[in-house]
């Protein structure tokens, strides 16, 4: 949307007649931070941001957004990766970060009712003092917000045991495109009547409502747990230990990176290898401690996966400081490597399709990218795989994603060839939007963009996210 300086001038007036003006703001570094997400490749320009504190004032942004053809950009902690959360045309910012507050907490029904600012890390703390757990979890736990995380359908690091956000989210309040207040399923866990509007709103990145409170379940805080660390020397070796370990033992997490990944992450940070053999890839591996006999199993385990010669060393954390010290070899890869302004993908196969898959990704990536660094990691137990391609220095932006996007087509491809998903748990945004007909139907498609229309009939809510409306 192109807005004239006179429109605009009188579009701030309004806004700052609805809210506190200190709660509307155009300064251009507010407009560069709040204007998008860590997408690296896409130039923010937004209008506004405001900053709503009440489920009113929410209400009443939307019908200000409507009776003006405003478009609005929903925002939480800002850490997605397909620029689901930028304004790049204009829009006004709703950032929801004074709505921040746990409102209720009940270890009966064990839930916990936030607004949607809460931030993750915030939220499992707390969850944690009252003897419960959060399970949904992941690198950018300290900056993301609930509201964020329930808007993408957050995966992350723990899928493997504990599920989607999806699974967590027993209740919902949202405004929709019209301005209508939604209470969605009110923490119930049975609820047979019909369509689950709920889950409609989950993943659904901001097109449909703006999620003003959330009810989420918590759970038991899982036993100790074990954290191990593997060289694994061929790629046929990671689902080899997968399914060993994964038959046998309870798995909370089982994730995988690359050596160039690793070298990243050690350059940079002082951490160390603990592994006396390095091979091309790792996998770190966390287990529960259910029984008493786990540990001995996962040893028994270790020594035949040595034996087979699917990894070539492996290392099990000493204390909860070293186990954190092994995740951070894995976490601190997005860090790590964002100098480089990767050209990030995030794909997903069935678990059983992995090893045939990467093999057949192998092939692609060498043949089309024989100059340029790739840094694989992710989530490999739940299928899940994050392919950085790092910008070499000496190509300008704009040629470095042209190159990539000539390659996009082939990966997407084989994706589709495996019926598997161009986005697996970063959501579609503005990046992954040319490239959605790979993983969806065109019926699929205009059903999403009817829905769309149902609940946002102006197309008012983060128009041109997840795909193009007709209109
Ligand atoms: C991760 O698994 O570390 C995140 O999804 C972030 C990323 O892919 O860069
Ligand atoms: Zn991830």
């Amino acid at each position: 949307m192109t807005t004239n300086s006179n429109n605009a001038s009188q579009l701030m007036d309004s806004l700052c007649a609805l809210l506190e003006p200190s709660r509307v703001t155009w300064s251009s570094t507010d407009l560069e931070k709040y204007g998008k997400d860590w997408s690296k490749h896409i130039q923010p320009s937004p209008l506004a941001i405001v900053f709503p504190k009440t489920r009113d004032e929410v209400q009443q942004l939307v019908q200000w957004a409507r009776h003006h053809r405003q478009p609005l950009v929903p925002s939480g902690g800002r850490t997605g990766l397909s620029g689901g959360a930028t304004a790049a045309r204009g829009e006004v910012v709703v950032s929801m970060e004074k709505m921040n507050h746990i409102l209720d907490f009940n270890p009966i029904d064990q839930s916990v009712t936030v607004e949607p600012g809460v931030v993750t890390e915030a939220l499992q703390n707390y969850v944690r003092e009252q003897g419960f757990y959060f399970p949904v979890d992941f690198a950018a736990r300290g900056s993301s917000q609930i509201g964020g995380n329930i808007a993408t359908n957050a995966g992350g690091i723990k899928v493997l045991r504990y599920g989607l956000m999806r699974q967590w989210v027993a209740g919902l309040e949202v405004v929709t495109g019209q301005g209508e207040l939604l209470q969605l399923n009110q923490g119930l866990i049975k609820n047979a009547t019909g369509y689950d509007l709920r889950q409609l709103f989950i993943g659904s990145e901001g097109t449909l409502g703006l999620i003003t409170q959330a009810t989420l379940a918590v759970t038991r805080p899982p036993q100790d747990a074990m954290v191990l660390l593997f060289s694994v020397p061929e790629l046929d070796g990671l689902m080899k230990l997968y399914q060993s370990f994964r038959s046998q033992l309870p798995l909370l997490a089982f994730e995988m990176f690359t050596d160039k990944a690793l070298g990243y992450v050690l350059k940079g940070s002082g951490l160390t290898c603990p592994l006396q053999a390095r091979s091309n890839f790792y996998v770190l591996m966390e287990l529960e401690k259910v029984s008493s006999d786990v540990e001995d199993k996962a040893m028994d385990l270790f020594s035949s996966a040595l034996e087979q010669g699917w990894i070539a060393d492996g290392a099990l954390a000493q204390s909860p400081q070293q186990a954190r010290e092994f995740w951070r070899l894995r976490e601190d890869i997005t860090e790590a490597t964002s100098f480089a302004e990767p050209y990030k993908n995030d794909i997903s196969v069935r678990v059983s399709q992995v090893p045939e898959f990467l093999l057949e990704m192998d092939g692609v990536l060498n043949t089309h990218y024989p100059d340029f660094e790739v840094v694989w990691f992710g989530h490999i137990g739940d299928g899940n795989l994050h392919i950085s391609i790092l910008k070499p220095g000496s190509l300008s932006s704009q040629e470095f994603l042209d190159r990539c996007h000539r390659v996009d087509e082939l990966l997407f491809s084989l994706i589709q060839k495996y019926e598997g998903s161009v986005s697996a748990e970063h959501g579609v945004g503005l990046v992954k939007k040319p490239h959605l007909q790979f993983s969806r139907s065109p019926a699929e498609i205009e059903l999403m963009r009817q829905i769309k229309g149902l609940f946002d009939p102006d197309g008012i809510l983060n128009p041109g996210k997840i795909f193009d409306s007709l209109t």
